[in-house]
């Protein structure tokens, strides 16, 4: 039976991780000459613990990016992440590994993050011999609490990735991140490439995982029926900016921006539940190099007027825990520099 989540409530520790004004740009060869990408612009978010945060968003819309820059695999142009408090941008090489262990991340591809020539026994006594101070013998134990945590038995041990399943080879990838007690796991996408009943399977163990250590989620995913079934809330990503951020039943059920309906529309009905009116945008996502100075969306949108080419929409409030980036939808809405957590 798949545990219930608490509450969030006032008295749980404050932040798990607090990512503030978040950028990243790529110098990058366009037209015969170095240009500018932007690949994430102005990004804030904060996630508590025992919390699913989902970013979901077009291809290229820089998700993987944000989870890149918070565990600083490429390095921010600008802003600050912390977790429980402490910040992981601008220290140097020796306390980023000391707060490492907070912070965890699980890809796609397990076997991107996974040695080939390392045992199963190896590969999660690793981060126990980096991350703790344990014994041998207590690695040993730690070792087969882990794979217990998992759903595997010891006799998978002395495997090697290649004689495991996807399906176990993510659960072994689960692991590892969890060897080192982190507070925080990035997770990108980390089901796509496991068959429907497999998925369903991880989707279990992650969501049992993160209430038994009170662990918080940024969950990365085209996925939207795994996205309603697995986040709290949902951050709605285009072009490297933020459009729409809400709990996931104020996204799903009531978008407000025409992205995210343009998005909700494309996905099939039965992948999250409820049939919104159809919204189409027009023509291609448009180059990152080209992002148009207005509204992101403004060559594509079919409510576009004329001052949207003009100026960025802020996000603004359309209700407590609701923003959206897009003043022609909520032309009541109030400007906000951080959506409230609730
Ligand atoms: N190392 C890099 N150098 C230059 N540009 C990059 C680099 N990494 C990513 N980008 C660009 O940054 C933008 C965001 O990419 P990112 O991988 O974060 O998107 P994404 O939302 O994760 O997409 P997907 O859903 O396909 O995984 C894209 O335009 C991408 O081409
Ligand atoms: S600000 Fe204008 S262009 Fe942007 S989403 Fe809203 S209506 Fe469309
Ligand atoms: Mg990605």
């Amino acid at each position: 039976m798949t545990p219930t989540k608490q509450a969030p409530s006032a008295e749980r520790a404050p932040i798990a991780l607090d990512v503030s004004s978040l950028r990243k740009e790529y110098r990058v060869r366009g037209a015969g000459r170095h240009v500018t990408l932007t690949a994430v612009d102005d990004v804030s978010f904060q996630i508590r613990p025992g919390e699913t945060l989902a970013l979901v968003g077009e291809s290229g819309s820089g998700k993987s990016t944000i989870a890149r820059c918070v565990t600083r695999l490429v390095e921010p142009t600008a802003g600050s992440v912390h977790i429980d408090g402490k910040p992981i941008i601008g220290i140097s090489a020796r306390q980023l590994s000391a707060s490492y262990s907070d912070l965890q991340m699980v890809f796609q591809d397990p076997t991107s993050s996974l040695d080939p020539r390392m045992t199963v026994a190896a590969t999660l006594d690793e981060p126990l011999r980096l991350h703790t101070r344990l014994d041998k013998e207590g690695r040993r134990a730690r070792v087969a609490q882990l794979l217990a945590d998992v759903e595997l038995d010891e006799s998978y041990l002395d495997r090697r990735p290649r004689q495991l399943s996807g399906g176990q080879r993510q659960r072994l990838s689960i692991a590892r991140a969890l060897a080192a007690e982190p507070k925080v796991i990035l997770l990108d996408e980390p089901t796509a490439s496991l068959d429907v009943s497999v998925r369903g399977q991880i989707i279990r163990l992650l969501k049992r995982l993160q209430v038994e250590h009170g662990l918080a989620y940024l969950f990365i995913s085209h996925d939207l029926g795994v996205v309603r079934q697995m986040s709290d809330r949902v951050m709605v990503m285009y072009l490297g900016g933020i459009v729409e951020q809400g709990s996931t039943e104020e996204v799903f059920e009531n978008p407000v921006h025409p992205y995210t309906k343009a998005l909700l529309s494309a996905a099939p009905v039965v992948e999250y539940g409820r049939e919104h009116d159809r919204l189409r945008l027009t023509g291609e996502i448009p180059s990152p190099m080209k992002v148009p100075a207005g509204c992101r969306l403004v060559g594509r949108c079919p409510i576009a007027e004329a001052a949207c080419a003009l100026k960025r929409p802020d996000l603004m409030l359309v209700t407590e825990t609701h923003a959206v980036a897009c003043p022609v939808s909520a032309p009541d809405a109030a400007p906000v520099l951080a959506v409230p957590v609730p």
